[in-house]
């Protein structure tokens, strides 16, 4: 045999028996984001390099450690994109969407960052992803983790904690960004080495650093919500009002910052005490700069996106529909297999899902494939009911059976399926 060839690290295979979950959960998410007004939109999954540096920022894990980069044969220098929502904004602009309407729009499909493998870190991985263009109101904000709270909901996840923060607008950030890189320096030696480093490029980062010894270090340090301005002041208490408002509790996390650049004002993430240490199942928040910064006109935009796997983790395999036909047809001769054939074809044409027995066999086998594909019904045609015109149709789950005429057999189905 020859030698077998082994799958990229970090990038799964979705087989049949999980794909009903993925399509169980694509299809509540479709429903739920259409119910809020959100549309689909589709873009590539490959860009130029420099989108993703532009908007993620140089500095951050993504960019530096992460990305799939080629160049192609044309000598440019593309990547595959880690996320959605700088393709989404690119989108945007290529195609003049961003003259002043609402846009709200979706997006599914894999994402490629090459992160350390683990349970809940791929290489390649899914996201459902939403990015609203236009207001920039903070109902905006709420509209959107409600409909993430309804998603959750509907696919019976439940004991996620809503961690909600505010990182003001650019120039609240860079006095913020002062204080904190001097905190941070007072205190050099208890940081770990990668949080040294840290200090001067990305501070902020530093908050978020697991190693206990940073953790406390920075157990004092400033918190951006004393640094807001008015205007993101004024944004982040009514957006509290209205989620009170409407039932959703939140923690305040001074410390959620975030591993992308674009970010304005409102961020958020909902994580689950049941996944260990990859519990965040949605991420987002606001990025008014965004649009502008590459390329297009000013636009106030927020957005989110969920992690698929991550989810389908949590949602009970109880609750995900099987997908089966209505009925089984089990042709027992060759003999037959025109008919057969004829009879399955002209049942699909009538709307009815029906799946047809290939490559013959017994009929005890065959029955035992129609109880296993959970039909309703089998029909089954030999050289006896072929020479008497009729087809047996048997009920799976009573093991009742009667010889109904050729002509009878479509009206029966239709009827017995609807
Ligand atoms: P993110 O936090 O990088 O945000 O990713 C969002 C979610 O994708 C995470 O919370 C997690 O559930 C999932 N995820 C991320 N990386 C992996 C991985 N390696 N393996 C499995 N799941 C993963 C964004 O991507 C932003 N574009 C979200 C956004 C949209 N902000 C505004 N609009």
């Amino acid at each position: 045999m020859a030698e077998k060839i082994r799958p990229v690290r970090g990038m799964n295979d979705i087989l049949p028996d999980e794909a009903a979950a993925w399509q169980h959960l694509e299809t509540e998410a479709r429903r739920v984001l259409e119910a809020y007004g959100y549309r689909e939109i589709r873009f590539p999954h490959v860009e130029r390099l420099e989108l993703f540096a532009r908007s993620i920022g140089e500095d951050t894990d993504i960019v530096e450690k992460e990305m799939y980069t080629f160049e192609d044969t044309g000598g440019e220098i593309l990547a595959l994109r880690p996320e959605g929502t700088a393709g989404c904004v690119r989108a945007g602009i290529t195609n003049g969407l961003f003259r002043g309407q609402t846009h709200r729009l979706y997006y599914l499909g894999p994402m490629f960052r090459h992160e350390r493998p683990q349970k809940g870190r791929y290489r390649q991985f899914h996201q459902v992803g939403v990015e609203a263009f236009g207001p920039a109101t903070p109902d905006l904000d709420v509209e959107q983790i409600l409909m993430a709270r309804r998603l959750l909901q509907d696919l019976g996840v439940e004991g996620l904690t809503l961690h909600l923060n505010s990182l003001g607008k650019p120039a609240d950030r860079r006095v913020y960004r002062e204080e904190l890189v001097g905190f941070l320096e007072a205190r050099r030696d208890s940081l770990c080495e990668t949080c040294q480093e840290r200090i001067q490029r990305s501070p902020m980062r530093v908050l978020d650093c697991k190693v206990p010894t940073c953790q406390e270090a920075v157990a004092e340090a400033p918190e951006i919500t004393d640094f807001l301005g008015e205007e993101s002041r004024a944004h982040f208490d009514r957006l509290r009002a209205l989620l009170d408002a409407a039932g959703v509790p939140y923690e305040l996390n001074p410390r959620l910052v975030r591993g992308l650049d674009y970010y304005t004002d409102t961020v958020y993430e909902w994580t689950s005490d049941q996944l260990g240490s990859q519990a965040t199942v949605v991420a987002g928040g606001r990025y008014d700069g965004l649009v502008e910064e590459i390329g297009g006109p000013s636009t106030p935009a927020v957005g989110f996106a969920l992690g698929i796997e991550r989810l389908l983790a949590l949602v009970a395999p109880e609750r995900v529909p099987e997908p089966h036909p209505s009925v089984f047809i089990a042709p027992l001769d060759a003999a037959v297999e025109t008919d057969a054939m004829a009879l399955a074809e002209s049942l699909r044409d009538r709307g009815v899902s029906a799946w047809y027995h290939c490559g013959g066999g017994s009929l005890k086998s065959q029955l035992k494939k129609a109880d296993r594909s959970g039909a309703r019904l089998a029909l089954v045609l030999g050289e006896q009911e072929q020479a008497e015109g009729t087809v047996l149709v048997r009920d799976l789950a009573s093991g009742e059976q009667e010889a109904l005429a050729r002509r009878e057999v479509e009206d029966h189905v239709v009827h017995r399926s609807s």
